[in-house]
């Protein structure tokens, strides 16, 4: 069964429009659903041959889509149309780049168990909904994905943690979805300031889905870490110091990450006490 899921989860990777993707998802889920009439038991990993395995520098993005280094692109504060325009613009290219990157953990890494799978599609349509909501959002204020330029980062991410599906974990869900959750009350705050109710909705929405995608990331992060026998905070430390720029750049939003499933040893060292 490996071949069919990875070779829809890379044809949805390369798919450059959110429809084909999510046509593409929906296959995915019904070879899933497919594998086993009872759901198979935690551990148990997909069967058969998997195909070889291919590093991709660019995934599917929309083609009006204009990608610049990172300091060329445009920011500017919630206030105004125009400045909540960039704001929704760049949390629209995040949500594309995170479907992007929940389908690349279901393709590379097929010797993950079935339900890591199903945690990642389930993760990649949440993230397929949250940018419908904000293209939306976008689309209302007279714009769209693709009329200013973003960059690559995210990607750039998902690249460099290519080989190990631990060091994936600890980086994208559990580091940089993790700073989503921090960045999300200051971005609603904005929102609320310049009167945008529905924006700061749909950022609620997004806020209560990433707790679930950060929470998967730690699960999976430690069930890795316990099979290597590796202490999980110590590995997250040296993982995130090894990969990441700012690596411990705050504010920091704690009740979120507790729920997630940060450890209050963790939180703590983040500079959270035990109240919030
Ligand atoms: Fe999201
Ligand atoms: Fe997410």
């Amino acid at each position: 069964m490996i071949p069919e899921i990875q070779q829809l989860a890379h044809q949805a990777l390369l798919a450059g429009e959110l429809e084909q993707k999510q046509a593409l998802s929906k296959q995915l889920g019904a070879e899933m659903d497919a594998l086993t009439p009872t759901p198979l038991s935690r551990g148990e990993g997909l069967s058969g041959a998997p195909l070889s395995i291919e590093s991709i520098d660019h995934p599917g993005y929309p083609q009006q889509l204009t990608f610049v280094e990172p300091h060329l692109v445009p920011k500017r504060g919630a206030g105004s149309d125009a400045g909540r325009i960039h704001l929704f613009h760049a949390i629209a290219h995040i949500e594309f780049s995170a479907i992007n990157l929940a389908l690349d953990a279901i393709y590379r890494f097929p010797e993950m168990p079935i339900d890591y799978h199903r945690d990642w599609l389930k993760v990649a349509q949440e993230e397929m909904a949250h940018f419908a909501m904000i293209r939306e959002r976008l689309r209302e204020l007279g714009s769209d994905y693709g009329a200013l330029p973003v960059h690559d980062g995210l990607w750039a991410m998902a690249r460099k943690t290519d080989a190990d599906p631990l060091a994936r974990m600890a980086l994208v869900p559990r580091y940089l979805e993790a700073r989503g959750l921090d960045v999300n009350p200051g971005m609603q705050k904005r929102l609320r300031e310049a009167g945008d109710e529905r924006g700061v909705e749909i950022l609620e929405v997004i806020l209560r889905d990433e707790i679930g995608h950060v929470g998967r990331g730690d699960y999976w992060f430690r069930h890795l870490c316990r099979e290597r026998a590796l202490p999980p905070e110590g590995t997250y430390r040296e993982l995130v110091d090894q990969y990441a720029k700012q690596p411990w750049h705050g504010p920091f939003h704690c009740a979120a990450r507790r729920q997630a499933g940060f450890s209050e040893d963790e939180l703590r060292s983040l500079g959270c006490s035990g109240e919030e």
